[in-house]
């Protein structure tokens, strides 16, 4: 099959923290696992300008550029076979967004739910509407949107809470196509978004959805005793040894689920029938985390020590997607009426 007629599957990450358990098993491992299918034609990239819009500490976007990039690297992804890049090493999504802001009502983003709950939190603290909210947090889906059609895109694989930002930018696909293109010839590719049901949202610590917000996370590469620890600080009800638990209220067997085997999976459930104890159960998670993670770990830990390394792996992506970019970029300058004179 020709890189043409596979189907593109996008998908950004945000250079704002570090990756957690959450961000592996919802986003990370299902991303490297579709990367293998040759019918697909993967784009991964490092959303570092997103980054800027919640974080205005250098060396923290700095430092998870290159954390996110070696954890991707780590766990398996080949750069080769896919295209791997850091958005702000292709100018022609900020321009596309910029083209992408013109024909996008600002009504529509109004309704964008982040900042719609900014404005809303606003109101609730009796702030003014706009407190504290840049024309970058406005605009974000404009952002997203030149991401997702900057490589006609077919599927953008998201969590829930990013399906609006997918609809967005097929909304501004079909205006812009309306607009400068013939309907047998669109320019831009209308994106869908894929939310696969499969994919757990793993409880955080104290139960909650882990997220770096609420700091009750995982991160991915702990050292094997502080991975320990973090099991260990699991949220869990007094009942004691012998006792018969609930698997379907516990945190524990929900993080279990995301990494076992079915087999593994019919015996934590008889294992809670029988009484098992909780730190026996977290012990057991542990063993079986770092049994998935551990290689990769090593790796990560290595990579870590070889951001030149990581550099040049993100350049060649970077030289790659502009492949892709450049091409499509001229053709809708030149449809919007950006070209040469004479
Ligand atoms: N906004 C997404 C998030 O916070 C990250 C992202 C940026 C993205 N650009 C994208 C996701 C394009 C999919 C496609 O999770």
């Amino acid at each position: 099959m020709s890189s043409g007629d596979k189907t593109r599957i996008l998908t950004g990450i945000t250079t704002s923290g570090t990756p957690h358990i959450g961000n592996y098993v919802g986003a990370i491992r299902p991303a490297i696992e579709a990367s293998k299918n040759k019918d697909n034609l993967s784009f991964y990239f490092l959303a570092d300008y997103h980054a800027l819009i919640k974080c205005q500490d250098p060396k923290a976007v700095h430092q998870s550029t290159q954390e996110i990039a070696a954890s991707w690297l780590a766990l398996g992804l080949e750069p080769e076979e896919v295209v791997f890049y850091r958005q702000s090493d292709i100018p022609q999504i900020p321009e596309l967004s910029w083209m992408l802001s013109c024909v996008c009502a600002k009504g529509l983003m109004n309704r964008a739910h982040a900042y719609k709950a900014a404005v809303d939190a606003n109101q609730a603290n009796n702030e003014d509407s706009d407190f504290a909210i840049s024309m970058g947090l406005f605009s974000y889906p404009v952002l997203m949107a030149a991401d997702i059609l900057m490589f006609n895109a077919n599927k953008v694989p998201v969590g829930k809470d990013q399906i609006q930002h997918v609809e967005m930018a097929r909304d501004m696909a079909q205006r812009f196509n309306h607009l400068f293109a013939s309907k047998k010839q669109p320019l831009l590719t209308l994106p869908e978004y894929q939310v696969d049901a499969y994919v757990a949202v793993l409880q955080g610590l104290d139960g909650r959805k882990m997220s770096k917000s609420y700091g009750n996370t995982i991160p991915l590469f702990l050292g094997e005793k502080q991975l320990r620890k973090h099991i260990n600080k699991i949220k869990t009800n007094l009942l004691e040894p012998g006792e018969p638990k609930d698997p379907d209220t516990s945190t524990v067997f929900q993080i279990w689920q995301a990494f076992a085997s079915p087999e593994q999976l019919i015996d934590m459930r008889q294992a809670f029938a029988d009484g098992i104890a909780w730190g026996e159960a977290k012990k057991q998670l542990f063993e079986l985390i770092n049994g998935e993670i551990g290689e990769a770990r090593e790796r990560y830990n290595e990579l870590m020590t070889q951001p030149a390394y990581i550099e040049d792996v993100l350049q060649a992506g970077g030289a790659k997607a502009r492949q892709y970019s450049e091409p499509l970029m001229a053709k809708i300058r030149a449809s919007m009426g950006i070209h040469k004179l004479g």
